[in-house]
């Protein structure tokens, strides 16, 4: 089979590495790709929200099945412009993609089926958005409905800052996503990912995991795509995930049957585990980022055959098979990200950190210039190891990152810190 690959970031080159591996792949394209990805695809550089541009490549190479990884394209309609033109594609289609696209849709659909959440509400206009924030305590977070790239939310530690953002949102700070805002309470805890697989009809659990999202060690600084993380997740033992799937995923797929836009797609499921059990913080349409990185490495099945299966509608014939190693990605980042970073600096060692035992490199932001791979983005590789334990993984992807160098690298140098403070 002939496969486009959509997305450019480190995601894309886990998922590309496990396609690449697939007996059913007779050829590989990704659009528009990276250094890293294309050591093992043909990358096309056509942008993920080309659609015309993806559509009449897929024509012209006569693609079988197209792999949607980002959000953007799949809330903008990629799988139904693709599905239009003949091209089989990974989904959510553009309705179900509120999932992700849309917070005040998702805490709207929790209210009605019963799926445990933040208590909220959905507000149109500033003052009474005010007004209801006064009421729930401090800290208070304030969402812009709409998508803005994982950056729409705003946690609030006075009532001044709760008043300001709200403010901020609808004069536009976040263009059209804050045309509606969700006010919700604050949930404390600590914060797991959960992935399953839809088509519509059946759910398939995939796994657990977590990220750190802030930029230095010791969870400080701003908030980041994601620095690094782990799979499995310790806070998703079997008894959580057949909770989490018994009261979040299985009823929010039932609610989606329900409403006429049934969910064929990755359901990624953000947690909040609070001391009253699970909470939903948020739902999202695709594979995560950096989670993919860790998620792939321990799948065991092929990632093809059950992707197929996810669009035609042939889960309840897929059982997953996974290893019981723990695979933990560290990002390693150019200085000044997640503002503003130098470009086009060379990497070293790449070669000598791949041959570690159990090293896996997904590349995020890099680019080939006169034959060597240099930092073109914020997050720029995702080292990533496999091991017995958090502990062991850990200590293999850091060899790694000690390997690899360019001019104003840095990483974290503490993933995976709460899974080894549990034990
Ligand atoms: P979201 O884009 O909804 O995932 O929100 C981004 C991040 O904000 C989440 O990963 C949480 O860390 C935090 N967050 C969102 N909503 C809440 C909430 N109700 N309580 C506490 N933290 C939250
Ligand atoms: N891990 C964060 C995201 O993929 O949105």
């Amino acid at each position: 089979m002939k496969i486009l690959l959509v997305g450019s970031g480190g995601r894309e080159h886990a998922l590309a590495w496990k396609l690449s591996a697939s007996p059913l792949l007779t050829k590989l394209y990704c659009a528009p790709g990276n250094a890293g990805i294309a050591d093992i695809a043909e990358c096309v550089p056509i942008p993920a929200m080309d659609f015309d541009g993806l559509i009449a490549f897929a024509r012209e190479k006569k693609i079988d099945f197209a792999v949607v990884a980002p959000d953007q394209p799949l809330i903008g309609g990629l799988w139904d412009a693709f599905e239009a033109a003949g091209i089989r594609a990974t989904g959510p289609n553009k309705a179900a993609a509120a999932l992700e696209g849309s917070k005040g849709f998702v805490k709207d659909l929790c209210a009605e089926y019963g799926i445990p959440t933040a208590a909220y509400r959905r507000f149109a206009q500033a003052a009474p958005a005010k007004a209801f924030a006064d009421t729930l305590g401090l800290p208070v977070v304030v969402k812009a409905d709409g998508w803005a790239a994982g950056k729409g939310v705003i946690i609030a530690h006075t009532t001044a800052e709760a008043h300001k953002a709200i403010d901020f949102m609808f004069e536009g700070g976040f263009g059209e996503s804050g045309h509606a805002v969700v006010v919700e309470e604050f949930m404390e805890g600590e914060e797991g990912s959960f992935f399953a697989l839809s088509d519509g009809t059946t759910v398939l659990p995939m796994a657990g995991a977590q990220d750190h999202k802030q930029v230095f060690d010791g969870d400080k600084g701003p908030n980041t795509g994601g620095m690094g993380a782990y799979s499995p997740a310790p806070a998703l033992t079997p008894a959580m995930e057949a909770e989490v799937m018994r009261r979040f995923i299985e009823p929010t797929a039932a609610a989606m049957r329900d409403k006429g836009m049934p969910f064929a797609g990755v359901m990624y499921l953000g947690l909040m585990f609070t001391k009253d059990g699970p909470k939903l913080v948020e739902y999202n349409c695709r594979f995560g980022d950096p989670e993919t990185q860790v998620l792939m490495p321990r799948l065991k099945s092929d990632l093809l055959t059950v992707l197929l299966a996810m669009r035609d509608g042939m889960l309840k014939d897929v059982d997953l098979r996974w290893s019981d190693e723990t695979a933990l990605t560290v990002a390693m980042a150019s200085k000044g990200y997640p503002g503003s970073y130098d470009k086009g600096q060379v990497i070293t060692g790449l070669d000598a950190a791949a041959k570690l035992p159990g090293v896996q490199i997904f590349h995020a932001g890099t680019e080939r210039r006169d034959g060597k791979i240099v930092a073109s983005g914020g997050r720029v590789l995702n080292v990533t190891a496999t091991g017995k334990d958090v502990a062991e993984a850990q200590a293999r992807a850091y060899a790694a990152v000690d390997l690899i160098h360019w001019d104003g690298c840095f990483a974290r140098r503490d993933i995976g810190w709460r899974a080894l403070a549990r034990k």
